[in-house]
């Protein structure tokens, strides 16, 4: 393969969007499952009031964070170009790749807002940090309640995903080092 020039590469603002993502999303996986599993009265019996105010703030954060930080990456995705593949990827993997990147961007638009609805329909604060964020939804128990449980759904899909792209990610860094790495690494 030729030597790495910045027109091979995703486009500097891009390739950090997709890192912080990549970092958030981790940390409101592991927020929000910590929750799935434990649930209030749960987390409350482990972490005490503070630890679990902490925990629903956190995580609530990390998801409003994302929904703004995806935004931005969309602008940035249809902004600038998209390099090619040099070499190019077999069909096979590019159909799963590009497949998978778009629920991905799907996915983490959607999880966000179903959380903001959930969350506001139910009568509990949207909050970013110590910001309260407007609900936009009105209090609707039955359907905060259907709301939650497409959002435990959707986290579940979500983590599948990421799973089937790391795993694609790291084939190509470490097996087949082909330079797809370089198309997103920050260095
Ligand atoms: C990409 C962003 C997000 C991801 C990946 C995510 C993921 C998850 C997951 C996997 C769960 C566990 C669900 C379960 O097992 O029942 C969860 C729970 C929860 N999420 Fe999110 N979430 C995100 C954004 C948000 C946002 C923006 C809010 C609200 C502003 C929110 C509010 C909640 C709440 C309150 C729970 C606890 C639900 C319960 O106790 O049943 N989430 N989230
Ligand atoms: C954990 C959350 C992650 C998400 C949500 C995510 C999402 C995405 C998306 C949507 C793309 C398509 C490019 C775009 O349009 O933005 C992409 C590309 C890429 N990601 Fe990730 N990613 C994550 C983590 C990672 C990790 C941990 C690695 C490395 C081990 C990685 C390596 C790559 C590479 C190499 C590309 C470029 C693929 C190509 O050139 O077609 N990603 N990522």
């Amino acid at each position: 393969m030729s030597e790495t020039s910045e027109t091979d590469r995703y486009a500097f603002p891009h390739r950090v969007l997709h890192w912080l993502v990549a970092v958030l999303l981790l940390l409101s996986l592991a927020s929000g499952l910590t929750l799935g599993f434990l649930g209030f009265e749960g987390a409350m019996e482990r972490f005490g009031r503070a630890g679990t105010d902490f925990l629903y703030t956190s995580h609530k954060s990390f998801g409003v964070a994302i929904l703004a930080l995806m935004t931005l990456r969309l602008i940035t995705r249809l902004l600038f170009v998209v390099p090619d593949h040099d070499p190019p990827l077999h069909p096979f993997q590019r159909v799963l790749s590009t497949a998978v990147h778009y629920l991905l961007y799907v996915a983490l638009l959607a999880q966000p807002m179903l959380g903001w609805a959930a969350t506001a329909s139910g009568d509990f604060p949207v909050q970013f940090l110590h910001w309260h964020l407007p609900g936009v939804v009105g209090v609707n128990e039955e359907l905060s309640e259907r709301l939650f449980v497409w959002h435990g759904w959707l986290g579940w899909a979500i983590l599948g995903l990421v799973a089937l792209h790391i795993t694609g990610a790291l084939y190509h860094w470490l097996i087949r080092r082909d330079g797809v790495m370089t198309r997103m690494s920050l260095f």
